[in-house]
C-alpha cells in the first residue's frame, strides 16, 4: 500500500482520493481553499460536486502544503490554468523520490506546454506519470468500471502507478507515448464543446458523429505534428476520452458548448459552468496548429466563434461547405 497526497479537493481529486483510501492507501489530500476542506470535513463528502459520496475521517485533509508528508504519490488534481502555481508551491515539500502524477488535462497558455513538461519543470528530479483516459469523477467515485492509461516516459514509473492504483473498479493500462496521451486528453474539450454547441443548436446524432470523427482526425494530426504516435488517439487517452466528453451531461466543456449553441455568448457560458479547460485550449491549439502548419478546421471555426464573434450558424456552416476532399487523404501534412 502506497502513501497518497492529492492536490486538489475538486470532483476529480476527491474521486480519486476516495477510491485509493478505499483500497487501502494511506491518503491526504490538501486544497488552497480553506472552505472547501472544512465543508467536506463538517459534511463528510463534497456537496456540490459529489453528493452522496462518504470522504471518510481516514482521509487527512489539509490546506497547509508543507504537510503534504513523506508520501510515495502525489496526484495533481488542479485544473491545467493553475498547475504551475501549485506545483512551484509544492516543490518544496516534495519528497525526493515521489512519483509525481498529474490527471489534468490542459495546456499551458503562453508556453503551450503539455503539463507534464510544466511539472518537469517546477519539481526537478522526480519522475511524472500522466493519468488520462475516460474518467468521470462522479462514476469513479462510486465504482463503476472505469480503465484509464499511466503514460510516462519512463515505463518504470508508469508501471508502478498502474500496479498502485488499479483496483477491481479501475484497470489501468500503460502507454509510454506521453505526448500523445497528454495532446488527447487536452484536445478532446475543443471537440467537445463542438459538441455541446451543436446539441444546444438542435442537431443530432448524425453530427455528432461527423464532429466527433473528424475531431480524432484533427486531433491526431496535430499530435502526430508535435511527436505523437498515431495508434495513441485510437486508444482510450484519444477516442475514448473524446467519446466520453462528447456524450455525457457530467462534461463541463460539453454543457457550456450546450449554453453557447442555445444562444449564450462564450464568456457567459464559461462563467456559468465553472471550469471549462476546452475554452483556453482553443487558443493554445489554434496557435499550435499554425506554428505547425497543421490544418484543424473544427478547431479553427470553434476559435474564431469563441473568441472573434463568430456567429455558430456561420462557423458550421463554413464547416460543411469546405473544399470536397477524400476522406482518407494524406491527412498527415498540411494543406
Ligand atoms: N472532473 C472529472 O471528471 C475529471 C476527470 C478526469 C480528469 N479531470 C481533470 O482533473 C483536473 C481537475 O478537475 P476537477 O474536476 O477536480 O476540477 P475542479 O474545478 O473541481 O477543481 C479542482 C480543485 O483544484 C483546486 N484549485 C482550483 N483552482 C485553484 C487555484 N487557483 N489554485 C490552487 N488550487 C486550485 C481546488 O482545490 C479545486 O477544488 C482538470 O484538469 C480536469 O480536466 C477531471
Amino acid at each position: 500500500m502506497a502513501k497518497i497526497t492529492v492536490l486538489g479537493s475538486g470532483g476529480f481529486g476527491i474521486s480519486l482520493a476516495v477510491m485509493a483510501d478505499n483500497f487501502g492507501h494511506e491518503v491526504t489530500v490538501w486544497s488552497a481553499f480553506a472552505e472547501e476542506i472544512e465543508n467536506i470535513r463538517r459534511d463528510g463528502e463534497h456537496k456540490k460536486l459529489l453528493p452522496g459520496v462518504k470522504v471518510k475521517e481516514s482521509i487527512n485533509l489539509i490546506t497547509d502544503i508543507s504537510l503534504i508528508g513523506n508520501c510515495d504519490i502525489i496526484i495533481f488534481a488542479i485544473p491545467s490554468a493553475f498547475v504551475r502555481k501549485v506545483a512551484k508551491l509544492a516543490a518544496p515539500y516534495i519528497p525526493e523520490n515521489a512519483v509525481i502524477v498529474n490527471v489534468g488535462k490542459g495546456l499551458e497558455d503562453k508556453t503551450f506546454k503539455r503539463l507534464s513538461e510544466v511539472l518537469e519543470e517546477e519539481i526537478a528530479g522526480n519522475p511524472v506519470v500522466a493519468l488520462s483516459g475516460p474518467s468521470h469523477a462522479e462514476e469513479v467515485a462510486i465504482g463503476m468500471p472505469t480503465t484509464i492509461v499511466a503514460s510516462s516516459k519512463s515505463m518504470e514509473h508508469a508501471n508502478y502507478v498502474q500496479e498502485e492504483l488499479s483496483n477491481k473498479t479501475l484497470r489501468i493500462y500503460c502507454n509510454d507515448d506521453i505526448i500523445g496521451c497528454e495532446l488527447g486528453g487536452a484536445l478532446k474539450n475543443i471537440i467537445a464543446l463542438c459538441a455541446g454547441i451543436c446539441d444546444g443548436m438542435g442537431y443530432g446524432d448524425n453530427t455528432k458523429a461527423a464532429l466527433m470523427t473528424r475531431g480524432i482526425t484533427e486531433i491526431a494530426r496535430l499530435g502526430v505534428a508535435l511527436g505523437a504516435k498515431k495508434d495513441t488517439f485510437a486508444g482510450l487517452t484519444g477516442i475514448g476520452d473524446l467519446i466520453v466528453t462528447c456524450t455525457s451531461m457530467h462534461s463541463r466543456n460539453r454543457r457550456a458548448g450546450i449554453l453557447i449553441g442555445q444562444g449564450i455568448s462564450p464568456q457567459e457560458a464559461v462563467e456559468r459552468v465553472g471550469t471549462v479547460e476546452g475554452y483556453f485550449c482553443t487558443k493554445v491549439a489554434w496557435e499550435l496548429c499554425r506554428s505547425a502548419n497543421v490544418e484543424m478546421p473544427i478547431t479553427e471555426q470553434l476559435y474564431q466563434t469563441l473568441f472573434c464573434g463568430k456567429d455558430v450558424k456561420t462557423a458550421l456552416s463554413d464547416l460543411m461547405g469546405r473544399p470536397k476532399k477524400h476522406e482518407s487523404e494524406s491527412i498527415w501534412t498540411a494543406k
